[in-house]
C-alpha cells in the first residue's frame, strides 16, 4: 500500500528580498516539510481490496476480512455493532482540516425489502466505539446518553437504510451528515446524477450491489460534499449533498477514521470492497478491476425457514394452479358449445356462445323479453356489431334429431318475408339450442291487445287490419310460396311481433318441428297452445296447413274482439270460449257485438264483420271446409267476397277443449289462459289414455 507524505499547505514566500532572505526561506521551507513529514504521517492511502491489510486496520464486533480481501462489516447476527478503523491516527491541524475519501461498499439485506441498519463513515477521537456505541439505530456510534453531545467530537456520514423516527430519518434510504449526533443535518434520499442520461436516479442502498461514495471536505471553504454512484460509472459531476460545515470545533489534532455499523432484529450484511483516503488533494480513484468480488448471496435463513418457505411456495403455487384450473374449467364450461363435424356446413349461421353470453349480459333476468313458446327469450346486443337481437334458449335434452333440426334452422334462415321475424343464426350447447333473431322493437301483439293499460298501447282498427293482413301474407308464404311447405303450428297473438314500423312479423315458425325430431317414436307430441289447437289435431296429432288456418281464425278473433280464445275470467259462461261468443253474436245477427269494446266502435263496420266472419270460417271444426291461406288473403282484399257461414256450422267441436281439460281439473286461472302464452307441449304416450283422448 502506497504511503506518501506531502505538506498540504505551501507556506507563503515573497518573491521580493535578498539572497539571504531567499536562503533563509529555503531553510525554513525545508524545516516545515520535515515537520510535516514527522507529524502528519500517512495522510494518503488506497486499498483496492483489503488483502493483507489486517495489520493496518482495527476490526471489532462482527467485522472480518475474507480471503479474497473483502471486508465484511456485519452479518445477520442480531443487535451487534461492528467497527473497522484505520489503525493509525490521522493528523488534522488548524491549517489542514481538508480531506478526501472514497470507498466502495455493498449492503445485502437479510430479507428483501426489509433492510437493516446502515453504515457510517466516521472520524472519531477513539477507536473504542465498541464500548460506547450501541447497536441497532445507534449504528455503533453513540449511546442514549452521549448522543448529541459536543464532547463526542465525532463526525460521521451515515448511509442509512432504515428509517428511525427517533433520529428524524426521512426515509429508509438516505445519506446524512452526523455531527456528534445521529440526528443528521439535512439528510437527503440516496440518488446519483447520471451524466450519460443527464438525470438524477435513485440508488437503493440495500440492493446488495456495490456502489461508490466520495466524501470531500474543503477546510478552507468549509464545505462538505458527498457524492454517490453505481460501481460501473465514474464519479458523477454533481454532488448529492453539499453543505457548509466548520469542522474545526469537531476534529481534534489526532483522529481515527473508519466505518461503524450495527445490526438490529433485521440486518444487512455490509461489505467494504475498497477505500481510498487523502488529506492533500483528491482521493485516488479505486481500481475497480482489482476489487474483491462479493459472495454469491444466498438466503441466510435457517434450513427450517427454507423448508417452510419452499413448502409455502409450493402450496401457494399449487393453490394458484388449482384456482387457475378451476377458473379455466368454469370458463370452458360456461362458454362450452357443442359442435360436430357435420355442422361445419352451417358455420356461417353459427354464433359463438361467448358472444351470446356477452350480448345478453350472461342471460340476466333483466334482459328477459319473455317466456316464449319453446323457452326464454332474451334481449341482447351483439358485441362485435352492436346489432340488437333476441336470443331464444330452447332446451333440448336429446341429441337425437339435432342434425335434422340444425339443417332446418339453416333452411329457416332462408325464409325471408317482410312479415317474418328474420332468423339470424343459432348456437348449440349440451341440452340447449340457442336461436338468434332480429330484435323486434315493439314486442308481441298480445301485449297491445290484452293490456289493462289502455292509454299506452291501444291499437287502432287500421293498425289491427294491417297486422292481420301481414300475418296472413306470412302464412301464405310459409304454406304455399316457399320451396317446401312450412307449418307454423303455433300461431297466436304472442307469436306475432311488431317491428319499428308496427308491421306484423310472425315469429317462432318451424320450431314445432324440434319436438318431432326430438320425439320418442312411441310417443306423440301435441304442439301448440290450448285454445288454438284445431279439434282434429287433438285427435290425430297430425298437423296440417288447415290446423294453422284454425289457429289463424283464433288470431282473427283475438284482434277483432280484444280477448283471448279462452277467457276463464269472462263475465258469463257463454263468453269463456271466444269462438262460441262470436258464433252466438253472429247467430243473433249482431256479430259486431263481439267486437273489442276498447275500440269504442271506432272501426269500419264492414271490415270488422269481414274479420269476425272470416274467423268463424277458419275455425270451422270441419277442417276440409276451412279456407286455405291463399283464399284467406283474397277474402281480406274483398276479392272474392266472403262466402256465407255454412248453415250446418257448429262450433261445438271446440267445446271439447274445455271438457277435455275441465274433466281433469279446472285450470288455474292464473296460468290459463297462459299469461305470456306458454305453449303447451303435451307428450302423450300412445298406449295410455290421455286426458285429451278420454275427453273425446
Ligand atoms: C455512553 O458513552 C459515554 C462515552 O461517550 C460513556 O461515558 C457512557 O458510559 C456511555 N453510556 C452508556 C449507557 O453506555
Amino acid at each position: 500500500m502506497p504511503i506518501t507524505t506531502t505538506a498540504h499547505h505551501q507556506p507563503y514566500t515573497t518573491p521580493r528580498g535578498t539572497a539571504s532572505i531567499a536562503f533563509l526561506s529555503v531553510i525554513a521551507y525545508a524545516f516545515i516539510v520535515l515537520f510535516t513529514i514527522t507529524t502528519a504521517q500517512e495522510t494518503q492511502f488506497i486499498y483496492n481490496g483489503f488483502k493483507g491489510a489486517i495489520n493496518n486496520l482495527r476490526l471489532d464486533g462482527l467485522a472480518q476480512i475474507h480471503k479474497n480481501g473483502l471486508l465484511q462489516l456485519t452479518d445477520f447476527t442480531q443487535r451487534k455493532t461492528s467497527h473497522s478503523f484505520y489503525s493509525k491516527p490521522v493528523i488534522f491541524g488548524r491549517n489542514h482540516l481538508s480531506f478526501s475519501t472514497c470507498f466502495v461498499f455493498a449492503m445485502h439485506p437479510q430479507i428483501v425489502n426489509h433492510s437493516g441498519h446502515g453504515i457510517v463513515f466516521v472520524i472519531s477521537p477513539s477507536m473504542n466505539l465498541r464500548y460506547t456505541g450501541l447497536a441497532q439505530e445507534y449504528l455503533g456510534l453513540f449511546n442514549s446518553s452521549n448522543n448529541g453531545k459536543p464532547s463526542n467530537h465525532v463526525f460521521g456520514v451515515e448511509f442509512d437504510s432504515q428509517q428511525n423516527a427517533v433520529f428524524k430519518d426521512i426515509n429508509d434510504n438516505h445519506v446524512g451528515i452526523d455531527v456528534n449526533s445521529l440526528i443528521s443535518a439535512d439528510p437527503v434520499p440516496v440518488s446519483y446524477y447520471s451524466d450519460k442520461e443527464r438525470v438524477w436516479k435513485t440508488l437503493r442502498l440495500s440492493s446488495g450491489r456495490p456502489m461508490q461514495a466520495w466524501i470531500d471536505y474543503d477546510g478552507v471553504e468549509m464545505s462538505i460534499n458527498v457524492t454517490v454512484g453505481p460501481i460501473d460509472e465514474s464519479k458523477p459531476s454533481k454532488t448529492l449533498l453539499s453543505k457548509h460545515l466548520d469542522l474545526s470545533p469537531i476534529l481534534l489534532d489526532s483522529m481515527y477514521i473508519g466505518f461503524s455499523s450495527a445490526t438490529g432484529l433485521v440486518s444487512n450484511s455490509h461489505y467494504l470492497l475498497g477505500w481510498s483516503w487523502n488529506q492533500s488533494g483528491r482521493a485516488q480513484d479505486l481500481d475497480l478491476s482489482k476489487l474483491p468480488s462479493l459472495p454469491k448471496f444466498k438466503s441466510h435463513w435457517s434450513r427450517l425457514n427454507q423448508v417452510i418457505v419452499s413448502v409455502l411456495l409450493s402450496v401457494t403455487s399449487l393453490a394458484v394452479l388449482l384456482i387457475g384450473g378451476v377458473a379455466w374449467v368454469i370458463r370452458r364450461k360456461r362458454y362450452a358449445e357443442l359442435e360436430e363435424s357435420w355442422e361445419q356446413v352451417y358455420a356461417p349461421h353459427r354464433f359463438s356462445y361467448k358472444d351470446l353470453f356477452t350480448a345478453t349480459r350472461g342471460f340476466r333476468d333483466s334482459e328477459l323479453l319473455g317466456v316464449g313458446g319453446f323457452g326464454k327469450v332474451y334481449k341482447g346486443v351483439l358485441p362485435s356489431t352492436g346489432v340488437l337481437v333476441a336470443v331464444k334458449r330452447v332446451s333440448h335434452d336429446s341429441r337425437q334429431g339435432m342434425k335434422e333440426f340444425v339443417a332446418e334452422v339453416a333452411s329457416m334462415r332462408r325464409l325471408t318475408h317482410r312479415n317474418l321475424v328474420p332468423l339470424l343464426g343459432y348456437c348449440r350447447r349440451k341440452g340447449e339450442l340457442l336461436l338468434v333473431y332480429e330484435y323486434m322493437l315493439h314486442g308481441s301483439l298480445d301485449k297491445f291487445l290484452f293490456t289493462r293499460d289502455e292509454k299506452s298501447s291501444k291499437l287502432c282498427w287500421s293498425q289491427r287490419l294491417k297486422i292481420i293482413k301481414g300475418v296472413a301474407s306470412a302464412l301464405l308464404y310459409l304454406h304455399e310460396e316457399w320451396e317446401q311447405v312450412v307449418l307454423h303450428r303455433d300461431i297466436k297473438a304472442s307469436n306475432v311481433l311488431l317491428d319499428a314500423g308496427m308491421n306484423a312479423r310472425l315469429g317462432d315458425f318451424g320450431l314445432a318441428r324440434l319436438y318431432d325430431h326430438n320425439s320418442d317414436p312411441r310417443t306423440t307430441h301435441l304442439v301448440g297452445t290450448i285454445g288454438y289447437i284445431a279439434p282434429e289435431a287433438n285427435r290425430t296429432r297430425v298437423p296440417s296447413t288447415r290446423t294453422d288456418v284454425f289457429a289463424f281464425g283464433m288470431l282473427l278473433f283475438e284482434v277483432g274482439c280484444g280477448r283471448r280464445p279462452i277467457d276463464p275470467q269472462a263475465d258469463t259462461p257463454e263468453d269463456v270460449i271466444l269462438v262460441d261468443r262470436v258464433y252466438n253474436c253472429w247467430k243473433k245477427g249482431a256479430i259486431l257485438e263481439a267486437s273489442d269494446p276498447k275500440l269504442e266502435g271506432d272501426y269500419v263496420k264492414e271490415e270488422m264483420e269481414l274479420v269476425l266472419r272470416l274467423g268463424l270460417l277458419c275455425s270451422n271444426p270441419k277442417p276440409q271446409e276451412r279456407p286455405t291461406m291463399r283464399q284467406v288473403v283474397k277474402y281480406l282484399n274483398h276479392n272474392p267476397l266472403l262466402p256465407e257461414i255454412p248453415s250446418d256450422y257448429n262450433p261445438e267441436g271446440s267445446d271439447f277443449l274445455v271438457e277435455g281439460w275441465g274433466a281433469s281439473s279446472s285450470l288455474p286461472s292464473s296460468s290459463f289462459p297462459p299469461s305470456s302464452s306458454e305453449t303447451m307441449s303435451i307428450a302423450c304416450a300412445s298406449s295410455t289414455n290421455s286426458v285429451l283422448q278420454s275427453g273425446r
